[in-house]
């Protein structure tokens, strides 16, 4: 390609395969308690699991993710010496919310794509009222996980997630911002409201999952705020990075098609800028997620490596 690349910090191949090595244990371990979670018998209270119901359910959960957002969880809750039992089920009720807002963002009434994490969608592999339901059953499924008391933490730690998380999935963050970016197919937002809705549709949930570590942990409200803010910061990037790969990769690379957003209108700060400026932007955000961290000192070194890679990833 002639297209000039300025430099995104580099990750030493080193770092990023001590990162990577860590993303694949964390992800191990979540897959299986996803999996158990996801049987098909009943829990107490439940009169039943529809087979086919379940079946899609898995189908759009355990399908090889990149498990970030529990790996975040699990850092968050390493650096303040958390329970890791606990933060694993929160990691997990987390990636059932973003597994649900994947399969809803597939629909063909939204994203309407065949392809995800290289696989045929929920809606294509079953069908479209059972995609749906599967969506709708894996949000409810996530706060059954926190409030269930196998999720071993004090009462109000436990209610203090459920809120943070519903704040977050809902109408005013993930929820909200899916709403913004159909909206903006019609009426293309300015900068800031480009910044606002992926904010909301993206960087929700990212924060969230950096903040959920330190609420596991019951760590100090100042530790709490400044872990959120480290997660907007890459929630921001996060998507920056989705943006870029969706202009310049392609779909064998990404497990999902790319090139959509200009064909869809959508708004976008990469296409608005071009890849040149995203990648500029995606250094300033690297820097800033950084200096958040720097009073934890080496014990957020993965945290930190999880930020670069947020913004360097290429898949
Ligand atoms: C994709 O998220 C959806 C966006 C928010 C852009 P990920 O890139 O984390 O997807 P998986 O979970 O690894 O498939
Ligand atoms: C999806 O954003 C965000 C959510 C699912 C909440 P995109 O529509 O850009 O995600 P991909 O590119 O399909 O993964
Ligand atoms: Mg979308
Ligand atoms: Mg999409
Ligand atoms: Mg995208």
């Amino acid at each position: 390609m002639s297209e000039c690349r300025l430099p995104v910090p580099a990750m030493t191949k080193d770092d990023r395969t001590a990162f990577e090595t860590a993303l694949f244990a964390r992800a191990a371990a979540i897959e299986i308690l996803l999996r158990q979670i996801l049987d098909v018998r009943p829990l107490s209270g439940e009169i039943a699991r529809p087979e086919r119901l379940m079946a899609a359910m898995r189908h759009g959960v355990l399908n090889g993710g990149k498990r970030l957002r529990p790996f975040l969880v699990m850092e968050g809750a390493a650096l303040f010496s958390a329970d890791g039992e606990a933060a694993l089920r929160v990691a997990a009720a987390l990636e059932c919310v973003h597994c649900y807002s994947l399969i809803h963002d597939d629909l063909p009434s939204m994203d309407d794509d065949d392809l995800r994490r290289g696989q045929p969608t929920v809606h294509r592999a079953f069908d479209e009222a059972t995609a749906i339901l599967a969506g709708d059953a894996l949000l409810t499924l996530a706060f059954d996980i926190i409030a269930d008391e196998a999720t071993a933490l004090p009462a109000e730690r436990r209610t203090a997630l459920v809120l943070a998380l519903a704040r977050a999935a809902g109408a005013g963050g993930m929820v909200g911002g899916q709403t913004l970016d159909l909206e903006a197919e019609r009426k293309r937002p300015d900068e800031a409201g480009i910044i606002r809705l992926q904010a909301m549709k993206t960087g929700a949930l990212i924060r969230f999952a950096c903040e959920a570590g330190a609420i596991v942990a019951g760590a100090p409200a100042a530790d709490r705020e400044r872990l959120a803010e480290f997660g907007s910061a890459i929630g921001l990037a996060f998507q920056l990075a989705d943006d870029l790969l969706d202009l310049t990769a392609d779909a064998e690379q990404m497990g999902k098609a790319t090139k959509k957003d200009a064909a869809a209108g959508k708004a976008t700060l990469a296409a608005l800028h071009g890849a040149d400026w995203a990648r500029e932007q995606l250094h300033g955000l690297i820097d800033q997620a950084h200096a958040l961290l720097e009073p934890y000192g080496e014990r957020a070194d993965m945290l930190k490596a999880a930020a670069t890679f947020v913004a360097t990833r290429n898949s």
